[in-house]
């Protein structure tokens, strides 16, 4: 029997939860726990024991199942919602999530990717096309925005995020929120989206996936919470636990960071989830001793989903009746289910998500190929262009050799995380610089994408090269190299793409070396030897046509480094949002540095050149003194002074000379992007209120301190003008 409680307008919060109210007051302490319990979609082998512990239709006709993860037939979902709004005790339907991170059938570049683009707009749009093409197939919720600041290039999950800065991955966890979730999650094509992971997961010691972090309550203030904070503001509708712990405590476990933070502090009314499996994973940690007790403990600390751990089905209902589980706050986390499923209308509707018979193909419509490739193209990032070899003239070759391992799999194009993206679907680079080009266009993967030496593999591509007028070095991390559990030690290019671009190299024709990874590399012999170097990330399906958009200057790339690129692993974590220290770089004779290295990095956070140049005047103030209430206004004139239509990303940091804690050298605390004719040139106006200025002083509280500032202004976080003004 279904309930129903029909809500066709966008109903308002009060309603819907005497709604939910209505309906919790219908269900067994049994049901509500199986609305706390998410399961996964029948895997094609089961992998693990769990998914051949129980019969899929029989927990949902058994009301002991609330939301999914991973059923992907549409086929499925409809006959797994039909059992639960007809076959189970209340009919309460089920939602269907799954990791839609960037983009679904059409994909997007890997997130960190298009967090280069710097292009906010452009960035929700990948969301709300995400969002479309995925519940146009019955997917309700995604496990995404991944909000995780990192610091740190061997964490392979650093792809998933916006990278260092929490001012831009604010701005960005923000933009994907509304491009998932829309104005009206009712709608159909709006789905849930899940701020992940809460909180501190992107500081894993020694860069290695799920290990513990060592992080102050300030630092996740400073530059963990922000993101989280915006998400949270842009009303994201559910959060995940980290795998990590914060302080000793496993974040799924932990009351500060989702009672106290989040409920008590930030207000947030949605559910979270755990992470998969990481429940149970609390015996692991050493904080419980049994099964059972770990579901006690990340319940009562605030963790209302168990996501794949069968640790809360199996034991809530006994913690309930032995008292050291309250029914009130089964109460409270299976209401905000429900809440969420009424806010879905699926009580309205249980099965608008479900278009049967759509036609696969029918999302990869021409204007999300468009947009993939406009969002592709912005996200690169020309990082040397030495000998102004690019842009190329499409008259120039008459023979262009792709030389690589990337292009041998289209899927080292899309990254993980690629939700229903399919290889077949992807523009490789080589089709993509035919058809820009007209030029014959040849291939030779040159050695494997894992990095074994091939002498043959070798051979074929120095005698392809040699047919070419012009070599495309295609190098990179791959797919397999990115992404969940692909830390590494070494986060240098394999040595075999090395060889690689040194015999070529040696055969001294043109090469324009483009990389595609999903974190920041070290590449010292390139960086050293190749005088043209692009980065471009993975760039999704329409690869091919956004790297020749960019090589043959339809485009001029205007990528800006969301996260700083090392020289070497040993400098990592590396960030620019570093304190000048007691010891600053380069003063006195003592000071912080290595005795084998610079401190600088490769290529600074906000780094990224053009085919043109720009030239920044002197910054003008129009005060030099401001109130806690007044606006000072920086302008700067920017020249574009080259050859070509350009766009730039005029970036402004703030540094606090002196506060009551010790502060980063510099933050960004504002960004435009402006695009200048040849010859042209465009004032540039930023407002500084005490609002920009604000940290969290020495007894935590979030504040600006009158003092002394300096203020940044350039187009990229190690070059630009700066001048000094007082808050007082
Ligand atoms: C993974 C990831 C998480 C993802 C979840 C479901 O382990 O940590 O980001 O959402 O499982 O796929």
């Amino acid at each position: 029997m279904m309930v129903l409680v029909g809500c066709n307008a966008p109903v308002q919060e009060k309603d819907i939860s005497q709604k939910a109210d209505s309906v919790l007051r219908l269900l067994s302490l049994e049901e509500k726990i199986g609305q706390l319990n998410q399961l996964r979609g029948r895997p094609t082998t089961p992998t693990n024991t769990k998914d051949a512990r129980y019969v899929i239709e029989d927990e949902i006709r058994a009301g002991r199942v609330g939301t999914f993860l991973n059923v992907h037939p549409l086929e499925e979902k409809m006959a797994f919602q039909k059992i639960a709004v007809e076959g189970s005790p209340h009919g309460i339907p089920l939602i269907f999530a799954m990791d839609i991170l960037h983009g679904f059938r059409t994909t997007f570049p890997v997130p960190l990717g298009e967090a280069a683009s710097w292009d906010v707009p452009g960035i929700e749009r990948s969301a709300r096309i995400s969002a479309i093409e995925g519940a146009a197939v019955g997917f309700m919720w995604t496990m995404a925005p991944m909000v995780d600041i990192s610091f740190d290039a061997r964490w392979g999950r650093v792809m998933e995020g916006a990278g260092e800065d929490p001012y831009l991955a604010s701005l960005i966890a923000k933009a994907r929120v509304k491009g998932f979730q829309g104005d009206d999650l009712a709608l159909p094509n709006t789905i849930l989206a899940c701020a992940k992971h809460f909180a501190g997961y992107g500081q894993v010691l020694a860069g290695r996936d799920y290990n513990q972090t060592v992080i102050s309550q300030r630092f996740l203030h400073d530059y963990v919470f922000p993101p989280f904070k915006a998400a949270h503001e842009a009303g994201v509708g559910t959060l995940m636990s980290a795998f990590t712990d914060y302080d000793g405590i496993p974040a799924n476990a932990s009351h500060y960071l989702l009672t106290e933070v989040l409920r008590e502090q930030w207000g947030f009314q949605g559910p979270i989830i755990s992470d998969f499996n990481s429940l149970e994973e609390l015996v692991n940690w050493g904080v419980v001793s049994s099964v059972k007790d770990a579901a006690r403990m990340g319940f009562n600390a605030g963790t209302d989903i168990d996501m794949m751990g069968l640790v809360y089905i199996d034991h809530l209902a006994d913690l309930v009746r032995e008292g050291k589980v309250k029914e009130a706050t089964i109460d409270t986390a299976a209401k905000r289910v429900l809440i969420a499923k009424f806010k879905l209308g699926l009580f309205d509707d249980p099965y608008r998500y479900f278009t049967p018979g759509l036609d696969e193909d029918t999302w990869l419509t021409p204007a999300h190929r468009q947009h993939a490739r406009e969002i592709a193209r912005a996200s690169m990032v020309l990082l040397k262009n030495e000998e102004d070899l690019l842009p190329l003239s499409t008259g120039d070759y008459g023979t262009i050799a792709v030389i690589g391992p990337t292009d041998a799999d289209a899927i080292n194009l899309m990254g993980t995380w690629s939700a229903w993206g399919k290889p077949g679907n992807v523009v490789g680079i080589v089709k993509g610089l035919r058809e820009a080009s007209g030029a014959q266009v040849l291939f030779a993967e040159g050695c494997n994408q894992q990095g074994t030496a091939d002498p043959a593999l070798m051979r074929k591509a120095l005698e392809t090269a040699g047919k070419a007028d012009l070599v495309v070095l295609t190098l990179g991390e791959g797919w397999r190299n990115s992404g969940e559990n692909t830390s590494l030690a070494k986060i240098t290019l394999p040595q075999v793409q090395i060889e690689l671009a040194q015999q070529v190299q040696k055969m001294g024709k043109p090469v324009v070396c483009v990389l595609f990874n999903g974190r920041p590399m070290a590449f010292p012999w390139l960086n050293e030897n190749m005088p043209t170097i692009l980065e471009a990330w993975l760039p999704g399906t329409e690869a091919g046509n956004a790297l020749a958009d960019v090589l043959f200057g339809k485009y001029n790339p205007s990528g800006k480094l969301p996260m700083t690129f090392p020289r070497h692993a040993g400098q990592v974590p590396i960030t620019y949002l570093e304190k000048r220290t007691g010891r600053p770089y380069k003063q006195g004779k003592n000071y912080t540095k290595y005795l084998d290295m610079p401190n600088e990095p490769a290529y600074a956070f906000g780094y990224g050149l053009s085919y043109t140049t720009f030239e920044y005047a002197g910054i003008r103030l129009d005060q030099d003194k401001i109130g806690f209430t007044d606006t000072l206004k920086a302008s700067v004139t920017i020249k574009n002074t080259g050859d070509y239509l350009g766009r730039e990303v005029v970036q402004l940091y703030a540094s606090d000379l002196v506060a009551s804690v010790s502060r980063p050298m510099k933050q960004l605390i504002g960004f435009k992007r402006i695009e200048l004719q040849p010859g042209g040139e465009e004032e540039v106006d930023f407002k500084v209120t005490s609002q920009d200025l604000r940290y969290w002083n020495k007894d935590m509280i979030y504040q600006a301190d009158p003092g002394e500032f300096k203020l940044f202004i350039g187009t990229s976080s190690a070059e630009g003008k700066e001048v000094v003004f007082t808050l007082e």
